[in-house]
């Protein structure tokens, strides 16, 4: 953990409208400043930034806290990493304790000066005078048509075939068995051998935004099987919170990013100049990804491949960046299988034409709608046009739906007036369920239904709101901290009803003394539950009175409400013990 006095340097360097202010525009009202909030979306502000207690609160998802979680949420980065990113911004140094992977401790910057050894080794290996590096450049070189600069620019290289000559080289640098096996450089034989993970494959390093080499992929020669080998998750990597290249394409897509499939994508479009493409690490696209992209860039075109697996790969990935914010077009190339082969058959030329050409989302599912309908056969075309009402009634700009609902119109020959006819009755049911919809989600959020961060609270809503109450309180002032463990008070883990509450409550008495008690909340809690915790601060921020008879009102109230609990259950297992002490009788 880092230490303390670290974490509030940190945190006093950081100035919070500042760093929020580069990733959403704030407006002042008042002492504070609210904008739109960027972990979800919605049409009216209600991020806030709290100038007086240094901290943010959306009262739209409930995320909040101070810089470091917002970092965390932002910039998808555990705590540790978070605090690093501060203290970088800030020109604070700080030295980082080492990181636990199974049950073994492992220093980063030592793994990333691994990782980046190895890069230079297997880069290295690509020009020696041996016949596998020869086969090794010829196929990156004349099979897929890379030039020196382009292997060079993306650090790529060549994992020699012998088991043993990789790791004796990184062995000579000084790094462990364990080192090499954490980092997923090398793996254990059965006869408790080392060997290296990657042999006789060409390799491509992933570099994560700071320019650490974080993991490899490395690819046969040949058509034998797997195709590709990749790093899985080491204590500096996480496949499904990264994408490859983004190092290089983040400073090139202020208009759009393209998001492809494959490492051999990637690179034919940055050598044919379009450098603003990524792929995932050959896995589908995650949640984390694609909000990672919103920080880079507004619109995304998705160039998968033309199988089936792509097109599957690509519905889900226009629902996740739907789901983002993020607009989305689609490429189609005709004629290749992927943009790899394209560019390599048709030239960069026609690929910034067919760029030009992408469909947007409605194109896309306005052809696989035709393609799965034969509309020549009235009973198809029926369903083809529902389909499309259906794909229409999505939109939320009426301009836009009146341009689709002509197309419609068009292609079928069926007249514009009955498919907006369709289409408003549409409408009119999705809002009539979205209505409801809402109306059962704040019922249920008043009664606590689908707490992630606190599951117990609708087990005693009474109790888990006092316990808030008491616990705002104690975050709010230190004063109300000392005097919970005083005699007179004497707060117990006990007086909490919640696993959640219980919790909060152990972090406040070990942090009773610290004038600021959030400074180290991201260290004991997920981003999520430090919202919640945010929360129960702010709500008693925004009262007149938090003076100490209301404080002692409120642990009056919660011991009532648990008390209340106590008896209500004890009287349902004793009435539950009389029934069956009934039934046994009656079996007699
Ligand atoms: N992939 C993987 N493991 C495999 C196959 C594929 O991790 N066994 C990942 C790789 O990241 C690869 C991507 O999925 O780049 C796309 O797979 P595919 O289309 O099969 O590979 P291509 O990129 O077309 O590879 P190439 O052009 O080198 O054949
Ligand atoms: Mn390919």
């Amino acid at each position: 953990m880092i230490a303390k006095e670290i974490v509030e340097e940190v945190l006093a360097r950081t100035d919070l409208a500042a760093l929020i202010g580069g990733y959403v525009s704030l407006k002042r009202t008042g002492s504070n400043q609210t904008g739109s909030c960027p972990f979800h979306s919605e049409r009216t502000p209600s991020f806030t930034v709290f100038s007086a207690s240094n901290s943010f609160y959306c009262f739209g998802c409930g995320a909040g806290g101070d810089a470091i979680t917002f970092v965390r949420k932002i910039e998808n980065l555990e705590y540790e990493d978070a605090v690093e990113f501060l203290a970088r911004r800030a020109g604070i140094r700080i030295q980082r304790a080492p990181e636990t992977f199974g049950g073994k401790r492992y220093d980063r910057t030592r793994l990333f000066e691994m990782n980046r050894d190895a890069a230079r080794f297997f880069h290295s290996a690509l020009y020696q005078n041996t016949p596998g590096a020869h086969a090794a450049l010829a196929y990156l070189m004349e099979k897929r048509g890379l030039s020196r600069a382009v292997i060079t620019h993306f650090g790529l290289g060549y994992s020699p075939a012998e088991y043993d000559v990789f790791f004796n080289h990184m062995k000579g640098k000084g790094y462990t068995e364990d080192e090499l096996i954490a980092g997923f450089l090398c793996g254990r034989s059965e006869r408790g051998g080392l060997y290296s993970s990657f042999r006789n494959r060409v390799m491509f390093p992933i570099i994560d935004l700071s320019g650490n080499i974080i993991a490899f992929g490395g690819r046969v020669m040949d058509d034998s099987q797997p195709k590709y080998k990749n790093s899985s998750d080491t204590p500096v990597f996480k496949k499904s919170k990264n994408l490859f290249a983004l190092n290089f394409a983040r400073t090139a897509c202020a208009e759009q990013l393209i998001l492809c499939e494959g490492y051999m994508d990637v690179i034919a479009m940055h050598a044919a100049g379009f450098t603003n493409a990524v792929a995932t690490l050959g896995t589908a696209l995650t949640e984390d990804q694609a909000r990672m992209m919103t920080r880079y860039t507004k619109k995304v075109i998705i160039s998968y491949d033309m199988d089936d697996a792509g097109r599957k790969a690509a519905d889900r990935a226009v629902k996740m960046f739907g789901d983002v914010g993020l607009e989305v077009k689609l490429l189609r190339l005709n004629g290749a299988k992927d943009p790899d082969e394209f560019i390599k058959k048709f030239g960069a030329e026609k690929f910034r034409s067919l760029l030009e050409e992408s469909r947007t989302k409605f194109e896309y599912y306005f052809e696989s709608i035709l393609s799965k309908h034969d509309i020549t056969v009235p009973q198809e075309k029926i369903k083809a046009i529902n389909a499309m009402c259906e794909l229409i009634s999505g939109f939320y700009s009426s301009a836009e739906r009146d341009v689709y609902i002509a197309e419609v119109a068009k292609r079928t020959d069926v007249s514009q007036e009955s498919i907006r006819q369709d289409v408003g009755r549409m409408i009119a049911k999705k809002k009539s369920a979205y209505k409801q919809q809402e109306t059962q989600k704040i019922h249920q959020s008043a009664a606590g239904f689908a707490d992630k961060v606190n599951a117990d609270f609708v087990k005693n809503p009474a109790a888990a709101r006092a316990e808030e109450a008491v616990l705002g309180l104690m975050l709010l002032q230190i004063g109300h901290r000392k005097r919970a463990f005083t005699a007179e008070i004497n707060l117990r883990e006990d007086d909490f009803f919640t696993e959640f509450g219980k919790k909060v409550y152990s972090y406040l008495q070990a942090h009773v003394e610290d004038e600021d008690a959030t400074e180290l909340l991201n260290e004991s809690f997920s981003a999520d539950e430090v919202g919640r915790i945010t929360h129960m601060k702010i709500a008693r921020m925004q009262l007149t009175d938090n003076g100490d008879d209301v404080f002692l009102e409120s642990v009056r109230c919660l011991r009532e409400a648990i008390a209340a609990a106590r008896e209500r259950s004890d009287g349902v297992t004793l009435s539950s013990l009389a029934a069956l002490i009934d039934r046994r009788k009656n079996d007699e």
